[in-house]
This record gives C-alpha cells, structure tokens and sequence, in this order.
C-alpha cells in the first residue's frame, strides 16, 4: 500500500453501502471489507481490464456477495443509495462530470489527481458540506503532492475565493504539505523566471510569483505537522 492510499484510507469511516469509483487496484476496499467498515461494497471502473485488478484482489469478497465488480462509467453502474462513496486517483475535471451525471453522493471523499479548484467550485455552488478540504504529501525525497476534499451533500459551505483555488484547511491551519508544494512552486516559478521569456509567458510567471509569496507569507506562520 503506498503512503497516498494509506492516507486516504485512514480517513475512510464505517458505512453500510460503500463505493470506489475508478478501483482499479481495489486497495481501498479490500482495506474497508476486511476491516468490517462496511456491509457491502461495489467496485466500479470504466475499464474492464483495471477492473479485473480488483476483482482478483476481492475474488473471495465477490464469491461471498459482499462485493459487486461493474464496470461503468462515474456512478451509472450503482444500482442502490450508496452511504459513502470515494473516487480517488481521477483528474478533477473527470471527477466534475462523474457528479454531474450521477449527482453528489450523500457523503464523499474525492481525490483529484488535478484540477482540484473545479472539484470545490462545483461542490460548493451545490450546496456540499466541506469537512476536509486540504493537501497532503508522499515520499521525503521526491515528494508529490495530492489534494483531499472529504464531505457530505448537503450542508452548505461557504468559500473564499482564495479558499477555492488554494483548499480552504490549507489556508485555516495549512499543512506542511502545502506549504512545502508552495516553495517548490515558488522555487520553480524563479528558476524559469531567469530564462528567455516572451512578455506574455514572462508576465502570467511574475503575477503567479507574486501570488505565491502571498500564500506562502499567509501560511507560513500557521503550519499543522500531520
Ligand atoms: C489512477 S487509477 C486510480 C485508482 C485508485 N482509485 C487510486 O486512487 O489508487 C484511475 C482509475 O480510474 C478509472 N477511471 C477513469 N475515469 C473513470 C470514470 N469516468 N468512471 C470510472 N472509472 C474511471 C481508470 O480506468 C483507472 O482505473
């Protein structure tokens, strides 16, 4: 198990019904049946051939009716209301339209690969409650980057749009995270800043540099170690 789904996992809670759209491996829920956090789990994938990943891992759980293998596009091959679903290791923009067209399950944990101010923008402009919405990282050498929102259908929360583009808890008590995804951001921004520019490229670099010593001033101050 990598340390990105050791961590998304830890934050999994009992249900009944559980769902992992886009499986693939089948990890997380392998970790969530054995573990007895839920009754019963589907694993969903628009490929057959990652699905069958899953279905090798959870050969035993299928054969016990515990665990329903579709194949299927976002949320369309869940037959009955789902307690918790997660759709991990997705492009964000992906992930937007599986809840376009399969609407905002009543609670979530979503895992966007990129793009993850769509994901909170859409969440948001629809009512969701946000619970956790921050970055976390895997590896001390080469680290990289993922960002987490966890939450429910309903309740409404209200963003900033700083909040939006940046993850509101990495702005409320940032991660460590964050902040180091910042620096390095910052670190590239300048390196790139001292080669040859067009004056358009040159300009978009120098507003995007600027807004990261903001971030990185904003949070540096009020750091999580978690
Ligand atoms: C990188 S893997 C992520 C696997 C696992 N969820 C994780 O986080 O480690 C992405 C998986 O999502 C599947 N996928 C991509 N778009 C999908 C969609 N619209 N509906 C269902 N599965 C999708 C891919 O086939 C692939 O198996």
């Amino acid at each position: 198990m990598t340390a990105r789904i050791a961590h998304i996992v830890s934050l999994l809670p009992a249900c009944r019904v559980f769902a992992d759209i886009g499986c693939d491996h089948g990890y997380m829920t392998r970790y969530m049946l054995r573990r007895g956090l839920c009754e019963r789990a589907y694993i969903s994938d628009i490929s057959a051939k990652s699905l069958a990943k899953a279905q090798k891992l959870l050969a035993e759980e299928i054969a016990a009716g515990k665990c329903i293998p579709v194949v299927a596009n976002g949320l369309e091959g869940i037959r009955e209301p789902c307690d918790f679903v997660l759709i991990a290791g997705i492009g964000g923009e992906e992930t937007v339209k599986i809840l376009e067209r399969g609407g905002i399950p009543a609670r979530f944990l979503l895992q966007p690969m990129k793009n993850t101010e769509k994901v909170r923008r859409y969440l948001v402009e629809r009512g969701a409650g946000i619970e956790r919405d921050y970055t976390f990282s895997e590896g001390k050498v080469q680290r990289k980057y993922y960002d987490l929102i966890l939450g429910s259908a309903k309740g409404g929360s209200v963003y900033s749009e700083k909040e939006l583009r940046f993850g509101r808890d990495n702005l409320r008590g940032a991660s460590a995270a964050f902040l180091f995804e910042m620096k390095e951001e910052l670190e590239k921004t300048e390196t790139r800043l001292k080669g040859d520019l067009g004056a358009a490229s040159r300009a978009k670099l120098e507003t995007r540099e600027i807004e990261l010593w903001e971030i990185i001033h904003e949070v540096e101050g009020n750091i999580r170690y978690d």
